[in-house]
């Protein structure tokens, strides 16, 4: 038989690779899928051949991350519990559809993959996989074979595995939206992440002077910086920079997970927060009252389902539909200064809803007395007929 295994090259997936052959006398192939993580692709295919896989696949998958779910994440405003804005989540179920192509034209049986059976990412990977391919048998060896840490590096040892170079002493999962720090020194709730944990970002307190950006928005999407065009990847890549060199973009927070406990989490994610944040800006000034409350709504329900796996549910594609539509009128600039904090510094959008004329305490229009009275009287007219017959009037 075949067994397609989704590939990150780190410790478990590697033992998974002589593991997998062992216990099911199969033939391995193995797919690393990259979605921007700061990997040597070169070395994790060699290390996947060295163990005697009947193939290997590398796919470049930048584009297609960046301009399908980054893109709506972008759109959706999308932070998990206000906070995590799902670069992992958003990456699983790419990382599956892309082994089950391979599955299909390998001709392949199963599909495995490295999850734990703590974690989110087993549900991700897996209602990927039977949504669209229900026939693979899905097989995680880190839920059948109850190794530890130590244990896995023993077994390594025993078989003569290579280890990969481990990232110090965190497990990281990164991509080019999300770094994910996971390790025994950050799950203590109440303990400071020590500095090392932390790559893409400066500590904000070293952080002398301030960014000053300015990004360009078409359809609820970025696709310029300071007036340069460019293709979402690239430009995720130079604001990660810019941004984390200026000490903003860092997330330290408890979150639900789906499988029914609180974890503590810390990330990195300059751009995708300043992004979002550039991005909320600007649907406040072109959304009604109503789209925006609204909007909020819809913006929190998706990224719920994207965090709980539920990618092929089919109102996580409706919502998408309607976000892409209201997106039509996000087109404009933002400033943004960054300096350990950032904020938004200014907007402008071809439709703003924000008239100067209208708002302006200087000159031009004002409401005459007669026509603020009567506003006054009828918009508050609900609550003051309750109040009265509730309490009646009441001035002591
Ligand atoms: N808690 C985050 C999530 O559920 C991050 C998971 C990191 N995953 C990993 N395999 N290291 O998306
Ligand atoms: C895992 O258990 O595979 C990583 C953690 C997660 O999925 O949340």
């Amino acid at each position: 038989s075949k067994i397609i295994l989704a590939y990150s090259g780190g410790l478990d997936t590697t033992i998974a690779i002589h593991w997998l052959k062992n216990k099911f006398n199969a033939d391995v192939i193995t797919v690393t899928v990259d979605v921007g993580q700061e990997d040597d692709f070169g070395e994790i295919a060699s290390r996947a051949e060295s163990l005697g896989v009947l193939k290997h696949y590398t796919i470049d998958a930048k584009k297609e991350f960046a301009e399908e779910p980054v893109a709506s994440a972008i759109m959706m405003n999308a932070l998990y519990e206000d906070e995590y804005p799902l670069g992992t989540a958003l990456a699983r179920p790419l990382i599956a559809e892309k082994a089950v192509e391979v599955a299909r034209r390998e001709g392949g049986d199963a599909v495995a993959h490295g999850a734990t059976s703590k974690g989110n990412d087993q549900i991700r990977f897996e209602e990927t996989i039977k949504a669209l391919s229900p026939d693979l048998l899905i097989i995680a060896p880190a839920r059948i074979w109850g190794m530890d840490r130590k244990s896995e590096l023993e077994y390594a040892e025993r078989h003569g595995i290579p280890i990969p170079k481990i990232h110090g002493r965190f497990s990281i999962d990164d991509n080019l939206w999300t770094r994910s720090i996971e390790g025994p020194e950050v799950e203590d709730a109440w303990a400071e992440p020590p500095e090392d944990a932390f790559k893409w970002t400066v500590n904000p307190a070293k952080v002398g002077e301030d960014l000053r950006l300015e990004v360009d928005f078409e359809g609820g999407v970025p696709v310029a910086v300071n007036g340069e065009r460019m293709e979402l990847p690239q430009l995720i890549s130079l604001m990660n920079k810019l941004v984390g060199m200026h000490g903003f973009g860092r997330v330290d927070h408890v979150e639900n997970r789906a499988v029914g406990f609180k974890s503590r989490e810390v990330y990195e994610a300059p751009a995708a927060l300043a992004l979002i944040r550039a991005h909320k800006d600007l649907e406040k000034l072109v959304y009604t009252p109503s789209e925006l409350r609204f909007k909020r709504l819809v913006d929190r329900e998706w990224a719920d389902l994207v965090y709980r796996g539920l990618w092929h549910e089919p109102l996580r594609a409706e919502l998408d539909g309607l976000a892409r539509s209201m997106n039509r009128w996000v087109t404009g600039s933002v400033k943004l200064v960054v300096r350990g904090g950032l904020t938004v510094a200014g907007r402008s959008s071809p439709y703003s809803g924000y008239d100067e004329e209208l708002a302006g305490y200087v000159r031009g229009w004002y409401p005459s007395d007669d026509e603020a009275r009567g506003f006054i009287e009828m918009s508050t007219l609900h609550s003051l007929t309750a109040h009265r017959s509730r309490w009646g009037v009441d001035v002591s």
